[in-house]
């Protein structure tokens, strides 16, 4: 293996702990959300016992520390995903409220009705219902990108469907249903032909492969801190920085205006225009933490970890008798999510058969509900994985699966 899995494990609490009759947790629900190693939950201890003050605000030491270690989050998550500079970095509660910003300040200010912005089919809810109510709010129309056979987004179907009209591309950079990853690059160099710009859903993307904004020049990123090792509640938008400065701010309130008067105001800088009230500091600074274990780790081996089990997974899934495997089903463009029906046994009574045995999977429409209808089901199981899970863990799924179909069975005669 790339990576030394069982060290790696040590890392996070959670895995020392058993859930239930002495079992340890096999925990394959990281496209959900993701465990923290110690280095987050005591970065986050550690500023709330010994850093915590206002941002941006106090004149005394402690203010100015928790400043310090609030930007300096940002700056390190600036350089990850190698922004040109931490002006462009805004946080945020997660995807979902970076998706909806870009919805509010670039769809409201850039677009009117009959404009059109395309998606893809697989987009999941955070990047497809903030768009419908931008159309049910302005008139604007979404179109959807085709899939190849492979299940990745057709880049010819999406060229073709560009029409003058077309004012955003707004594509999950992976899916969190098919595992497939998007030609994001290709996807970006077709639109700024055009002069469109583009968004990039990075919410399951940016955990497992990062991203490089020198080689993906898109001119949003959204990503969520809790499926990459931080804390929930925070996340992270990428606004280029022509577009930072030209649209409006978002939320109103402290700390995103310059001066205030009776009548009219004036916003703040870059990126604080986008930053209105107290933020999330100790977040901020847990997924600064993450960002920093994960660098420690080092990429190349995480994403060597991620392709070995997909390989692994995939060869497994895909010779086990009565498995429906959606997605890609080889390797190349697919990370390590499964979403799969087994042998007809509806998803919620396999995800429940698993849980008896510790086996944390997920189990519904993933809130994908469009994606669930154009594979014709009501609902999948998804296994997803991380660098904490081990290729064995592949096999005990599928090991307590094939228990379950006989539990299930000998239940109903
Ligand atoms: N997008 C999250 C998931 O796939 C909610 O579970």
């Amino acid at each position: 293996m790339s990576i030394d899995v069982k060290k790696i494990k040590a890392d996070f609490p959670i895995f020392a702990n058993t859930i239930r009759d002495g079992k340890p947790l096999v925990y394959l629900d990281s496209a959900a959300t993701s465990h923290k190693p110690k280095a987050v939950i005591e970065a986050e201890c550690e500023f709330y016992a010994r850093e915590y003050g206002t941002v941006r605000r106090g004149i005394y030491e402690l203010s100015a520390r928790a400043t310090e270690r609030y930007e300096g989050a940002r700056q390190t998550i600036a350089d990850f995903i190698r922004a040109k500079s931490s002006a462009e970095i805004i946080f945020t509660r997660g995807t979902t409220d970076s998706i909806n910003l870009i919805t509010r300040c670039f769809g409201e200010s850039q677009m009117k009705a009959g404009d059109e912005i395309i998606l893809s089919r697989f987009e999941h809810h955070s990047n497809l219902v903030p768009w419908l109510m931008l159309a049910q709010r302005i008139g604007v129309k979404l179109v959807y990108a085709d899939f190849t056979p492979e299940w990745n987004i057709d880049t010819a179907d999406l060229e073709q469907k560009i029409t003058e009209r077309t004012k955003l591309i707004a594509v999950s950079g992976m899916s969190n249903v098919l595992g497939c990853v998007t030609d994001a690059e290709t996807i970006t160099e077709i639109a700024h032909a055009r002069g469109i710009p583009v968004l990039i859903d990075g919410a399951q993307l940016v955990p497992h492969f990062g991203f490089d904004l020198s080689k993906v020049k898109c001119d949003f990123l959204a990503f969520s801190g809790h499926k990459m090792l931080g804390p929930a509640g925070i996340g992270v938008l990428y606004m280029k920085k022509q577009w930072g400065e030209q649209l409006p701010p978002y939320l109103g309130g402290g700390d995103m205006i310059e001066y205030v008067h009776y009548d009219s105001f004036t916003t703040n800088d870059l990126p604080w225009k986008f930053e209105a009230g107290t933020p999330n500091m100790a977040g901020a600074i847990g997924l600064g933490a993450a960002v920093e274990y994960l660098n420690r780790i080092g990429w190349d081996k995480l994403i060597d970890h991620e392709n070995e089990i997909t390989e692994y997974a995939l060869e497994r899934m895909l010779s086990t008798d009565g498995m429906t495997l959606y997605g890609p089903q080889t390797p190349e463009r697919r990370g390590a999510v499964f979403a799969f029906n087994y042998k007809g046994i509806h998803s919620h009574d396999v995800g429940s058969m698993l849980d008896f045995a510790n086996i944390a999977i997920r189990a519904g429409h993933h809130c994908a509900q469009p994606l669930m209808e154009t594979l014709g089901v009501n609902s999948t199981a998804r296994a997803s994985f991380f660098l904490y899970n081990e290729k064995e863990e592949i096999d005990i799924l599928l090991e307590h699966l094939k228990a379950s179909e006989r539990f299930l069975t000998d239940a109903v005669g």
